[in-house]
């Protein structure tokens, strides 16, 4: 259902996880920091002890970060742990959704009582959130909004301009409003379109980040929620299940907020930019395919109607190692539509090769 389940692939061809170029995931391409690296094995020696129950230095960390209120964050173990906690414990009536959008929201809103309302984001637009259609969709009493910004997986950004038209529109009709930024921080002005800060103006706000993404630890998991209603943020912090983040993922807070995480994050951006800036333009001169301009470390591409279908593509790459992410499982998208992970230098390049052999290949059958 996800990307990244080097496992299943292992489990299913032999290949080595080792040996996998993984363009599914959209990790960080730089790795976890040296400096991360070695405060979390320091913090492996201190896990014969409970992490502290409240998180005190997490906390404080986390929100000098952020440079939030400490009593509006929720901290926990990854982005998805957060995103599930919060919706079950709202239990909202009646929710929108884009499509295609991240799969989690559905799963965690299965759990509850909810009617479920779709908004379908053209493939004609670049999938483009349309601000008339939303407040159409508004009108018919939804309880909560989920946006993903930048979009999962489409890559498309939403400005913070329109991002408070939209917080507008929602405060009109007593809606929430809940945006996934888990992968913002690899945008170019993250500190310009991230909504964290908004959510001292706004009570129907809530902000998803990840730490799994952009600091290369999905295997470790951290991920935080800052919302606009402190009472809501009490409510989720109770309702967590004790310890749920590990000492492990809790020593974060000794690296959050040094220079070598400041240099890490600021490299980070420059290397995705300069590479996914790289890749779109390689994509876009290979007959049959068609990416998506996006602002993310990670790029929708479409294969031609012509062409085999995705299934064939993905195949084909596996034979050379390489994984990439079938899209046809998302809502809204179909059998031509593929996701890519934004690598080194020359990783995408193999994959920009293969691509090419691929579409070559099938062009002369
Ligand atoms: C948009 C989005 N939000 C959240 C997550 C979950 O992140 P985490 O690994 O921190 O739970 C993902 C994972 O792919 C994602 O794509």
């Amino acid at each position: 259902m996800h990307g990244g389940n080097v496992h299943a692939i292992q489990r299913q061809t032999g290949i080595q996880i080792s040996t996998l170029l993984d363009f599914s995931a959209n990790i960080n391409p730089l790795g976890i920091p040296n400096a991360l690296l070695e405060i979390m094995k320091a913090s492996l020696e201190e896990s014969v002890h409970y992490p502290d129950p409240d998180y005190h230095r997490l906390y404080e960390s986390m929100a000098r970060f952020f440079q939030c209120d400490q009593d509006r964050l929720v901290i926990g173990n990854g982005a998805a742990h957060v995103i599930h906690e919060l919706l079950t414990l709202l239990q909202p009536q009646k929710v929108l959704l884009m499509a295609p959008t991240f799969s989690e929201y559905r799963q965690a809103l299965e759990k509850c009582d909810t009617t479920i309302i779709t908004l379908s984001l053209s493939s004609e637009e670049t999938f483009d959130l349309s601000l008339d259609q939303l407040e159409k969709q508004l009108q018919q009493g939804i309880n909560l909004l989920i946006l993903c910004n930048p979009n999962n997986p489409t890559g498309r950004l939403i400005s913070i301009s329109q991002m408070k038209q939209v917080l507008a529109m929602c405060r009109d009709h007593r809606c929430r409003l809940l945006v996934d930024e888990a992968f913002i921080d690899f945008t170019t002005n993250e500190s310009i379109d991230s909504l964290v800060k908004e959510t001292a103006h706004w009570q129907e706000l809530m902000v998803i980040r990840a730490f799994t993404k952009i600091f290369a630890i999905p295997g470790i998991r951290l991920g935080a929620a800052v919302l606009g209603d402190v009472n809501l943020a009490s409510r989720v912090r109770t309702h967590l299940v004790p310890w749920s983040v590990n000492a492990v993922a809790e020593s974060m807070a000794d690296f959050l907020n040094t220079q070598e995480a400041a240099n890490y994050l600021s490299r980070s951006v420059a290397l995705v930019t300069a590479e996914r800036e790289w890749i779109f333009s390689k994509l876009q001169k290979i007959a049959g395919l068609k990416p998506v301009p996006g602002s993310a470390n990670y790029l929708l591409v479409a294969l031609d109607e012509s062409a085999p279908p995705v299934e064939a593509l993905q195949q084909y790459l596996l034979q050379h190692g390489i994984m990439i992410r079938n899209c046809s499982n998302y809502e809204g998208l179909h059998h031509h539509w593929f996701r890519v992970a934004v690598r080194r230098r020359e990783e995408n390049q193999k994959l920009i090769d293969h691509l090419n052999c691929f579409l070559t290949q099938n062009a002369q059958n």
